[in-house]
């Protein structure tokens, strides 16, 4: 069965992106899923930008225009197997692209692979609620804060009204600085179970720099060990982040006990 994830959130830059690359090649490479990953967010596309891919000749735009099939969209990025529907940078190819078939196109990719996930554009309006309508399961991103937990809140209303299923909240960028909400208090005003806390890692940045996610940048950087934990709850798995200890015993041919 194929699994439709979207990943959305009420405010704008709190991650979406970010844990959608991450995941899809974390899930493809580390857990050998095959997984499909679409930018959904037309407007303002960055999912191909993040992952260095410039050169899209068909994108999203063309295959909701009727001009293309989605597999002529499709591009393999990784040796993971990973593949990804960028939607254009153009701003001409906006003309005519309408996104309220998304979940239309998307029909023919049912069966033919094992998750796919959405990157949503933020907030309700039509990118987010065409994706949502293509999406059986949701995740919600979210930072620390009032403001964009309120939207998380509002957002899981409507996601409840349409039936979806949801899968928590990730908070993202995470300083455990007194300012900031904890978890306990997210959870209280979404009324949604916090699923990961992803911390603020400058190794994310550097990443973006590099147009790579930072999980093939830095593996072992604190939001790279946070998105495979979240990547292994998804599949119903547990990830165990590697142990220093028994790493540096293995090198001088110790054994360590498990
Ligand atoms: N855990 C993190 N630590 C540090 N920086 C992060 C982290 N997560 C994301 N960022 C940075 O925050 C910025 C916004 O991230 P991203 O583009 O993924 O957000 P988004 O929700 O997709 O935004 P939009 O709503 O515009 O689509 C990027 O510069 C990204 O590198
Ligand atoms: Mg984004």
């Amino acid at each position: 069965m194929t699994r439709i994830i979207g990943v959305i959130s009420g405010k704008g830059g709190v991650g979406k992106t970010t844990v959608v690359a991450n995941l899809g090649t974390i899930l493809a490479s580390e857990f050998k899923k095959d997984v499909i990953i679409v930018d959904c967010n037309i407007t303002t596309s960055h999912l191909a930008l993040y992952l260095g891919m410039y050169y899209c000749p068909v994108t999203l735009n063309q295959v909701l225009k009727n001009e293309a099939k989605i597999e002529d969209a499709m591009y393999e990025y990784h040796i993971s197997g990973l593949r990804v529907i960028p939607a254009s940078l153009s701003l001409g190819d906006l003309k005519g692209t309408d996104i309220a078939k998304l979940k239309h196109s998307l029909k023919s990719l049912f069966g033919k692979t094992d998750i796919v996930l959405l990157d949503s554009a933020p907030g309700l309006g039509r990118e987010a609620m065409a994706t949502l309508q293509a999406a059986d399961e949701v995740i919600f991103i979210n930072t620390p804060f009032v403001p964009s937990t309120m939207d998380i809140m509002k957002c899981h209303q409507v996601v409840n009204d349409m039936g979806i299923k949801p899968l928590g909240v990730v908070l993202n960028m995470v300083g455990k600085e007194r300012y900031e909400l904890g978890r306990k208090e997210v959870e209280q005003i979404a009324e949604i179970p916090v699923i990961s806390l992803i911390p603020m890692d400058k190794n994310v940045l550097r990443s973006l720099a590099l147009k790579v996610p930072v999980y093939l940048f830095s593996p072992n950087s604190p939001a790279s060990i946070e998105m495979k934990k979240l990547a292994a709850k998804l599949i119903g798995k547990e990830y165990r982040p590697p142990n220093l200890l028994s790493g540096f015993l293995r090198l001088f041919g110790i054994k360590p006990r498990e």
